[in-house]
């Protein structure tokens, strides 16, 4: 809500957006090749206890950010947050808790790489309080795991969705990928029908890019021509919605009420403190400023003591405020309702009424007083969508 609107952009907020903590973890067994994430291969020791150490000093530096408001989600990234012991983790969420209350609801997210885990670690995961798993699978078949440079098989893949719910994981996320190298319609859905068998709350699909920086760049492999991907696209859609999983996101699938709540508070541009090695902050103050913060990169210089954790940070210029919000906003299948751009920007309404109406007019925003919502052709082309919105 705005409180006051004094001089142009200068706007303060009486309610603070929810607040949600992402904490980074940068080491994986060996680098995929397609990956352009802060992550690094592990040496033979982890240095667990240290890092956790540093994650609650990080967090210290936050804590007048939270500016009285409980966590409402913690997400464990990475890199491969499972190769952490539940005691580390345990210590760290404890931790968190002294520093800022839990909501009573709190959705604890930990993403989990199969070939990096047993049976007891994912019941001590379950006892610190994690109740949400996110497990990277990619896909089971061993010609695609090979070459995306995974560490497990498919079996492996199997195995982890059995003890996530053995350890009492009843809310489970998938991660697959499509468009793999050589890969046909039947491969992609074969992947699909596999993980919708073992029973996930959620699947997160995402079509394979190739990002600079990556061993793919330099070395791109065969993928599958456009006319693939569309199928793949359109026949894996309608697989998932027959099973229950309802598209929410561009690449998010959930059972009933089982949405990534982590995700959502991102997209509706909700407020999150970032803690570890590269993690990416934003914070919304009552006087109006909204921050984006990120974090030493490197692990070894994240550990550091000499060095700051924060390597950044960048007030959002109040003419950028449309184009941060709807970047988030309208990659939601539903959209928001519009209110929530004043309730988050400080911004009145108006200001987007131009936009709006030209968007309208080339088919790429739906109609909708009430919501800001894409219209399907806006989400294939959300890029030009947003291009109405910037300055
Ligand atoms: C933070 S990443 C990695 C999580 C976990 N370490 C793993 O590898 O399973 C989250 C997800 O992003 C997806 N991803 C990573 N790189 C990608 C790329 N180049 N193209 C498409 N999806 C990608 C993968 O599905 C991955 O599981
Ligand atoms: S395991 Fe995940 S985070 Fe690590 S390199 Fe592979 S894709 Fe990236």
């Amino acid at each position: 809500m705005i409180a006051t609107l004094s001089t142009p952009g200068a706007v303060g907020f009486t309610n603070l957006p929810p607040l949600a903590l992402y904490i980074h973890i940068p080491w994986c067994v060996r680098k995929c090749p397609y990956c352009d994430f802060n992550s690094h291969a592990a040496g033979p020791e982890l240095p667990e206890d240290a890092y956790v150490t540093a994650l609650l000093d990080d967090l210290d530096q936050e804590l007048v950010a939270a500016q009285g408001r409980p966590i409402s989600s913690i997400f464990f990234g990475g890199g491969t947050p499972s190769l952490f012991s539940a005691n580390a983790l345990g210590r760290l969420l404890r931790g968190v808790e002294q520093r800022i209350p839990f909501a009573p609801e709190i959705e604890i997210t930990l993403e989990a790489n199969p070939g990096t885990f047993e049976q007891d670690k994912f019941k001590a995961y379950r006892q610190t309080g994690i109740n949400r798993l996110s497990i990277g699978v990619q896909s089971f078949q061993p010609a695609k795991l090979e070459a995306l440079g995974r560490i497990h098989n498919g079996d492996e893949a199997v195995r982890a969705a059995g003890m996530a719910r053995a350890a009492g994981f009843d809310n489970f996320n998938m991660d697959l990928m499509h468009g793999l190298p050589d890969q046909s319609l039947d491969d992609a859905l074969g992947d699909l029908r596999q993980a919708i068998d073992l029973g996930p709350t959620h699947l997160s699909w995402y079509q394979l890019t190739v990002e600079p920086n990556t061993v793919f760049w330099n070395q791109p492999p065969e993928l599958p021509e456009d006319d693939i991907l569309w199928d793949i696209q359109e026949a894996g859609q309608a697989l998932m919605a027959e099973h229950g999983f309802r598209q929410y996101e561009v690449s998010a699938y959930a059972q009933a009420d089982r949405a990534a709540r982590h995700n959502l508070n991102y997209w509706r541009f909700g407020d999150f403190i970032g803690i570890g090695a590269g993690a990416h902050g934003k914070l919304t103050f009552a006087d109006g400023r909204i921050l984006r913060t990120w974090k030493t990169r490197l692990p070894k210089d994240y550990l550091n003591l000499a060095k700051p954790f924060k390597a950044g940070e960048k007030l959002l210029p109040v003419d950028e405020l449309p184009f941060e919000f709807l970047m988030n906003a309208l990659r939601l299948t539903e959209g928001v309702e519009a209110e929530l751009f004043t309730q988050r920007t400080g911004l009145p309404l108006e200001q987007l009424r131009e936009a709006r109406h030209a968007a309208e007019q080339k088919g790429l925003l739906q109609v909708e007083p009430d919501r800001l919502v894409a219209t399907p052709r806006g989400q294939l082309f959300l890029n030009d969508l947003l291009q109405y919105f910037l300055t």
